[in-house]
Formats: C-alpha cells, sequence, structure tokens
C-alpha cells in the first residue's frame, strides 16, 4: 500500500533523503508556520521525516510527499496521520502542509482527494477528520472543500500545544467525513 499514487498534476509517494533540505526550509518559513507552534529547526525536521516513514513503514499508510511533475519534486506534504492522542480513542486525520510559494494552486485539495480515496478505499477508515485552529482559513477552506464538516460541540483544546507559550493555539475547530457519506458524494 505504498505505491506512488498520481492524480492529474500530482505525484504522492513515500519519502527521499533529497526531500528533507526543502522540507526544513519550509518548515523555517514562518508563512508556513503562522499557525503551528513555531519554525522548526533542521533536526526538528528531519526527525520528522524519520517519524513519517516510520509510520509507513509500520502502518502502511501516512503522509505522501508532494510533487509537481515537470515543476518540482517535493512542495511539500498532505495524507493521512494518526490522531488518537486528541481524544483517546482511535482517529486519523488528513493533513498538509506546502511550500508558500506553491499555495494558491489547488494542490493541497487535489492531494487530499487522493487521500481520501486511499483512506476509506485501501486502508478501509470508517472516519477521517481534520482539525486546525479557528484563525488558520485556508486550511479550513480545503477541509470544507473536501466534504469534511465541522461541528462546534468537538471543537478541543489541543493536549499537544503549549498554552503558556501559544495561548492563541490551543483552541482547535475539527471536522468529519464518514465513509458513508464519502461513498454517498462519489455514487
Ligand atoms: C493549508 C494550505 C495547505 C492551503 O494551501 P492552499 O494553496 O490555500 O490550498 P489549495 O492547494 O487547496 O489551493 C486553493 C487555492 O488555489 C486556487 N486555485 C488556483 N488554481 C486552482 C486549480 N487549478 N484548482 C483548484 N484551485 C486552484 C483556489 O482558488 C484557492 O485559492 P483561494 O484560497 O485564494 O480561493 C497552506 O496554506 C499551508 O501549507 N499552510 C501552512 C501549513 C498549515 O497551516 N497546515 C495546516 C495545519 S492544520
Amino acid at each position: 500500500m505504498s505505491e506512488p499514487v498520481t492524480s492529474d498534476r500530482l505525484t504522492l509517494r513515500r519519502w527521499r533523503d533529497a526531500d528533507r533540505e526543502p522540507f526544513a526550509a519550509l518548515n523555517a518559513d514562518a508563512a508556513v508556520t503562522e499557525f503551528l507552534q513555531g519554525q522548526m529547526s533542521r533536526e526538528a525536521s528531519d526527525a520528522f521525516v524519520d517519524r513519517i516513514e516510520a509510520q509507513w513503514e509500520t502502518a502502511g499508510w501516512g503522509l505522501w510527499a508532494v510533487g509537481v511533475p515537470g515543476l518540482s519534486d517535493f512542495i511539500g506534504y498532505v495524507g493521512l496521520w494518526p490522531a488518537d492522542y486528541v481524544f483517546g480513542t482511535p482517529m486519523v486525520e488528513v493533513g498538509w502542509r506546502l511550500a508558500h510559494q506553491h499555495w494558491g494552486n489547488g494542490y493541497a485539495t487535489e492531494a487530499a482527494w487522493e487521500a481520501l480515496r486511499f483512506g476509506f478505499e485501501e486502508v478501509g477508515l470508517e472516519e477521517i477528520v481534520s482539525f486546525t485552529v479557528p484563525q488558520n482559513v485556508r486550511s479550513r477552506r480545503v477541509m470544507e472543500r473536501i466534504g469534511l464538516v465541522r461541528d462546534p460541540a468537538d471543537d478541543f483544546d489541543h493536549p499537544r500545544v503549549d498554552p503558556r507559550a501559544y495561548p492563541q493555539l490551543v483552541r482547535h475547530v475539527l471536522y468529519r467525513l464518514s465513509r458513508t457519506a464519502w461513498r454517498g458524494s462519489h455514487a
């Protein structure tokens, strides 16, 4: 379950060592990390890549490295990530992080459609969620475009955000999509 996936404009694939440098660059960009807990060092960025690849090895699904053939081998990631830690129950998140110069082209949405298809059809998930801070409007728009729905009753305080350092990043909105609803929209 880890063969590359292609969409109209994108290649979604496992990570290569060559991705580490551009990934560290985007993780050090304040525009990209505006709603995250600060910019990442090269070491922290590399450790994240190690966790991503470990997730692929153990589960057979995870965050894809995204490339745009003919334009760039690596523009960021989109894919699935375990989020059991949020409520203490099994939960899988669809997430995205792209280099700033590649925003505004619909790449995150295009890749996220593939992540939903992969998660529901190939991994066999019953539900996929996504979450962010309310002020991350771009990310929320991706969630809404791919059909996820927010229930304000699901809003939560992120357990891994430091409330003293980042009080504005604690509260999160949660969007959900069930396999049944996804199938209905693809009938
Ligand atoms: C969240 C993030 C991935 C969204 O990126 P994005 O480029 O806005 O989202 P998409 O790739 O879906 O592109 C949508 C935009 O492309 C435009 N677009 C241009 N050409 C398009 C095309 N051919 N098809 C679809 N959309 C297109 C859309 O109109 C839309 O623009 P708008 O938002 O101004 O209306 C990006 O902002 C990011 O990486 N942020 C930093 C990390 C982050 O916060 N991640 C989420 C943490 S929860």
